[in-house]
Protein backbone atom coordinates (compact mmCIF):
# COMPACT_ATOMS: atom_id res chain seq x y z
CA UNK A 1 0.00 0.00 0.00
CA UNK A 2 0.88 3.76 -0.42
CA UNK A 3 0.39 6.67 1.39
CA UNK A 4 1.29 9.79 0.14
CA UNK A 5 0.91 13.22 2.20
CA UNK A 6 1.79 16.54 0.09
CA UNK A 7 1.42 20.21 1.05
CA UNK A 8 3.24 23.52 1.55
CA UNK A 9 6.20 23.58 3.96
CA UNK A 10 6.21 23.50 7.66
CA UNK A 11 2.64 21.84 7.43
CA UNK A 12 4.05 18.94 9.65
CA UNK A 13 4.20 16.43 6.72
CA UNK A 14 8.08 14.78 7.19
CA UNK A 15 7.22 14.44 11.17
CA UNK A 16 3.58 12.96 10.25
CA UNK A 17 4.20 10.70 8.08
CA UNK A 18 7.59 9.47 10.10
CA UNK A 19 5.29 8.61 13.03
CA UNK A 20 2.74 7.50 10.34
CA UNK A 21 5.37 5.05 8.41
CA UNK A 22 6.39 3.68 12.54
CA UNK A 23 2.98 3.12 13.54
CA UNK A 24 1.80 1.37 10.20
CA UNK A 25 5.17 -0.74 9.81
CA UNK A 26 5.73 0.92 6.74
CA UNK A 27 9.10 2.22 4.91
CA UNK A 28 8.70 6.31 4.81
CA UNK A 29 10.65 8.71 2.51
CA UNK A 30 11.19 12.10 2.49
CA UNK A 31 11.15 13.70 -1.33
CA UNK A 32 11.85 16.64 0.15
CA UNK A 33 15.42 15.69 1.09
CA UNK A 34 16.28 14.34 -2.46
CA UNK A 35 15.78 17.87 -3.94
CA UNK A 36 17.33 19.18 -1.26
CA UNK A 37 20.72 16.90 -1.92
CA UNK A 38 20.67 18.25 -5.82
CA UNK A 39 20.38 21.78 -4.59
CA UNK A 40 23.63 20.76 -2.20
CA UNK A 41 25.18 19.45 -4.65
CA UNK A 42 24.74 22.24 -7.18
CA UNK A 43 26.01 25.11 -4.42
CA UNK A 44 28.67 22.75 -3.82
CA UNK A 45 29.92 22.55 -7.44
CA UNK A 46 28.95 26.34 -8.31
CA UNK A 47 26.84 26.00 -10.73
CA UNK A 48 24.36 29.00 -11.58
CA UNK A 49 20.38 27.83 -10.65
CA UNK A 50 20.15 29.33 -13.97
CA UNK A 51 21.81 27.39 -16.00
CA UNK A 52 19.24 24.58 -16.22
CA UNK A 53 21.32 22.23 -18.60
CA UNK A 54 24.03 22.16 -15.84
CA UNK A 55 21.51 21.68 -13.08
CA UNK A 56 19.74 19.18 -15.02
CA UNK A 57 23.26 17.00 -15.37
CA UNK A 58 23.68 17.05 -11.41
CA UNK A 59 21.21 14.00 -10.66
CA UNK A 60 22.87 12.01 -13.31
CA UNK A 61 26.28 12.32 -10.63
CA UNK A 62 24.98 11.38 -7.55
CA UNK A 63 23.93 8.61 -5.55
CA UNK A 64 21.47 9.53 -3.16
CA UNK A 65 21.14 6.72 -0.19
CA UNK A 66 18.58 6.81 2.40
CA UNK A 67 19.51 4.27 5.90
CA UNK A 68 18.35 5.01 9.27
CA UNK A 69 16.79 8.12 8.57
CA UNK A 70 20.05 9.57 7.64
CA UNK A 71 20.67 10.84 4.13
CA UNK A 72 24.06 9.80 1.90
CA UNK A 73 24.98 11.79 -1.02
CA UNK A 74 27.93 9.57 -2.97
CA UNK A 75 28.40 8.19 0.58
CA UNK A 76 28.68 11.38 2.64
CA UNK A 77 25.57 11.96 5.71
CA UNK A 78 24.54 15.31 4.28
CA UNK A 79 21.21 15.01 6.75
CA UNK A 80 21.89 18.42 8.82
CA UNK A 81 23.65 20.32 6.02
CA UNK A 82 20.69 20.07 3.56
CA UNK A 83 18.37 21.48 6.38
CA UNK A 84 19.89 24.82 6.47
CA UNK A 85 18.69 28.25 5.01
CA UNK A 86 20.32 28.66 1.45
CA UNK A 87 19.73 24.75 0.77
CA UNK A 88 16.29 25.20 1.48
CA UNK A 89 15.31 28.14 -0.76
CA UNK A 90 17.94 26.27 -3.55
CA UNK A 91 15.41 23.36 -3.28
CA UNK A 92 12.93 25.19 -4.86
CA UNK A 93 14.85 26.20 -7.61
CA UNK A 94 16.21 22.89 -8.69
CA UNK A 95 12.79 21.47 -7.97
CA UNK A 96 11.23 23.48 -11.07
CA UNK A 97 13.98 21.59 -13.55
CA UNK A 98 12.27 19.15 -15.17
CA UNK A 99 15.39 16.85 -16.06
CA UNK A 100 15.82 17.01 -12.00
CA UNK A 101 12.73 15.94 -11.13
CA UNK A 102 12.32 13.20 -13.87
CA UNK A 103 15.53 11.44 -12.14
CA UNK A 104 14.00 11.73 -8.79
CA UNK A 105 10.74 10.83 -9.78
CA UNK A 106 12.38 7.45 -11.28
CA UNK A 107 13.99 6.99 -8.33
CA UNK A 108 11.00 7.22 -5.92
CA UNK A 109 9.22 4.95 -7.80
CA UNK A 110 12.42 2.22 -7.27
CA UNK A 111 11.71 3.05 -3.82
CA UNK A 112 8.32 2.27 -3.57
CA UNK A 113 8.70 -1.29 -5.63
CA UNK A 114 7.27 -3.74 -3.81
CA UNK A 115 7.25 -2.21 -0.16
CA UNK A 116 4.20 -0.55 1.75
CA UNK A 117 5.28 2.98 2.01
CA UNK A 118 4.59 6.60 3.14
CA UNK A 119 6.20 9.33 1.23
CA UNK A 120 5.80 12.96 1.47
CA UNK A 121 6.17 15.83 -1.00
CA UNK A 122 4.60 18.10 -3.29
CA UNK A 123 3.58 15.91 -6.34
CA UNK A 124 3.50 12.36 -4.53
CA UNK A 125 -0.64 12.06 -5.04
CA UNK A 126 -0.88 13.63 -7.92
CA UNK A 127 2.53 12.78 -10.15
CA UNK A 128 4.47 10.11 -8.77
CA UNK A 129 2.17 7.89 -7.06
CA UNK A 130 -1.38 8.90 -8.39
CA UNK A 131 -2.81 5.06 -7.98
CA UNK A 132 -2.08 5.30 -4.27
CA UNK A 133 -4.42 4.13 -1.97
CA UNK A 134 -4.33 6.15 0.80
CA UNK A 135 -3.65 10.14 -0.31
CA UNK A 136 -3.15 13.24 1.80
CA UNK A 137 -3.03 16.99 1.53
CA UNK A 138 -1.59 18.83 4.53
CA UNK A 139 -2.52 22.50 4.87
CA UNK A 140 -1.59 25.15 7.51
CA UNK A 141 -2.12 29.19 8.44
CA UNK A 142 0.99 30.87 7.38
CA UNK A 143 2.21 32.29 10.12
CA UNK A 144 2.08 28.52 12.20
CA UNK A 145 4.48 27.34 9.09
CA UNK A 146 6.53 29.63 9.75
CA UNK A 147 6.68 29.07 13.93
CA UNK A 148 7.05 25.56 13.10
CA UNK A 149 10.33 26.39 10.91
CA UNK A 150 11.58 29.07 13.60
CA UNK A 151 11.61 26.44 16.04
CA UNK A 152 13.17 23.77 13.86
CA UNK A 153 15.98 26.32 13.27
CA UNK A 154 15.90 27.56 16.88
CA UNK A 155 17.09 23.73 18.16
CA UNK A 156 19.86 23.61 15.92
CA UNK A 157 21.00 27.00 17.33
CA UNK A 158 19.81 29.07 14.67
CA UNK A 159 17.24 32.43 15.13
CA UNK A 160 15.92 33.50 12.26
CA UNK A 161 13.19 35.96 12.59
CA UNK A 162 9.36 35.17 11.79
CA UNK A 163 8.90 38.10 9.33
CA UNK A 164 11.93 36.68 7.56
CA UNK A 165 10.67 33.34 7.72
CA UNK A 166 7.65 34.16 6.11
CA UNK A 167 8.99 36.01 3.53
CA UNK A 168 11.10 32.98 2.39
CA UNK A 169 8.17 30.69 2.81
CA UNK A 170 5.91 33.12 0.65
CA UNK A 171 8.95 32.99 -2.13
CA UNK A 172 8.90 29.12 -1.97
CA UNK A 173 5.81 28.63 -2.56
CA UNK A 174 4.91 30.41 -4.89
CA UNK A 175 7.91 28.57 -7.20
CA UNK A 176 6.20 25.07 -5.85
CA UNK A 177 2.87 26.17 -6.74
CA UNK A 178 3.55 28.82 -10.41
CA UNK A 179 6.50 25.78 -11.62
CA UNK A 180 5.45 24.74 -14.89
CA UNK A 181 6.37 20.58 -13.98
CA UNK A 182 4.39 19.21 -10.93
CA UNK A 183 2.85 22.45 -9.33
CA UNK A 184 2.07 21.84 -5.79
CA UNK A 185 -1.44 21.17 -5.56
CA UNK A 186 -3.87 18.54 -4.31
CA UNK A 187 -5.13 15.36 -5.98
CA UNK A 188 -8.49 15.38 -6.43
CA UNK A 189 -9.21 12.16 -4.46
CA UNK A 190 -6.65 13.40 -1.76
CA UNK A 191 -8.78 14.58 2.26
CA UNK A 192 -7.03 18.18 2.96
CA UNK A 193 -6.17 18.38 6.62
CA UNK A 194 -5.82 21.54 8.27
CA UNK A 195 -2.77 20.96 10.93
CA UNK A 196 -2.61 24.80 12.28
CA UNK A 197 -4.13 23.75 15.88
CA UNK A 198 -3.18 20.16 16.01
CA UNK A 199 -0.27 18.57 17.19
CA UNK A 200 1.35 16.36 14.93
CA UNK A 201 0.99 13.14 16.82
CA UNK A 202 -2.73 14.11 16.65
CA UNK A 203 -2.62 14.33 12.97
CA UNK A 204 -0.79 11.45 12.67
CA UNK A 205 -3.11 9.53 14.66
CA UNK A 206 -5.89 11.07 12.42
CA UNK A 207 -4.35 9.60 9.35
CA UNK A 208 -3.94 6.00 10.81
CA UNK A 209 -7.39 6.29 11.77
CA UNK A 210 -8.73 7.56 8.09
CA UNK A 211 -6.30 4.62 6.49
CA UNK A 212 -7.88 2.02 9.11
CA UNK A 213 -11.31 2.80 8.65
CA UNK A 214 -10.59 3.28 4.86
CA UNK A 215 -9.23 -0.52 5.17
CA UNK A 216 -12.10 -1.97 6.84
CA UNK A 217 -14.43 -0.44 4.31
CA UNK A 218 -12.68 -1.70 1.76
CA UNK A 219 -12.65 -5.46 3.10
CA UNK A 220 -16.32 -5.47 3.85
CA UNK A 221 -17.33 -4.33 0.60
O1 LIG B 1 9.70 19.37 1.88
P1 LIG B 1 10.94 20.21 1.81
O2 LIG B 1 10.76 21.57 2.37
O3 LIG B 1 12.13 19.52 2.38
O4 LIG B 1 11.22 20.37 0.24
C1 LIG B 1 12.22 21.24 -0.25
C2 LIG B 1 11.80 21.71 -1.64
O5 LIG B 1 11.84 20.60 -2.53
C3 LIG B 1 10.39 22.28 -1.74
O6 LIG B 1 10.34 23.66 -1.49
C4 LIG B 1 10.00 21.95 -3.17
O7 LIG B 1 10.44 22.97 -4.03
C5 LIG B 1 10.82 20.72 -3.50
N1 LIG B 1 10.02 19.49 -3.53
C6 LIG B 1 9.32 19.21 -4.68
N2 LIG B 1 8.67 18.02 -4.81
C7 LIG B 1 8.68 17.13 -3.82
C8 LIG B 1 9.36 17.41 -2.61
C9 LIG B 1 10.01 18.63 -2.49
O8 LIG B 1 9.27 20.01 -5.61
N3 LIG B 1 8.07 15.96 -3.98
Amino acid sequence: MIVTIDGPAGTGKSTVARILASRLGFAFLNTGAMYRAVAYACLRQDIAFEDQEAVGNVPQFLEILFSNNRLFLNGEDVTEAIRGQEVTQAASLVAANERVRQRLVELQRIVAHGVDLVTEGRDQGTVVFPDAECKFFLTASAEERARRRQRELRDKGDFVSLDDLMNQQELRDLRDETRACSPLKPAVDAAIIDTTAMSLEAVAGHLEAMILQRNVAARTR
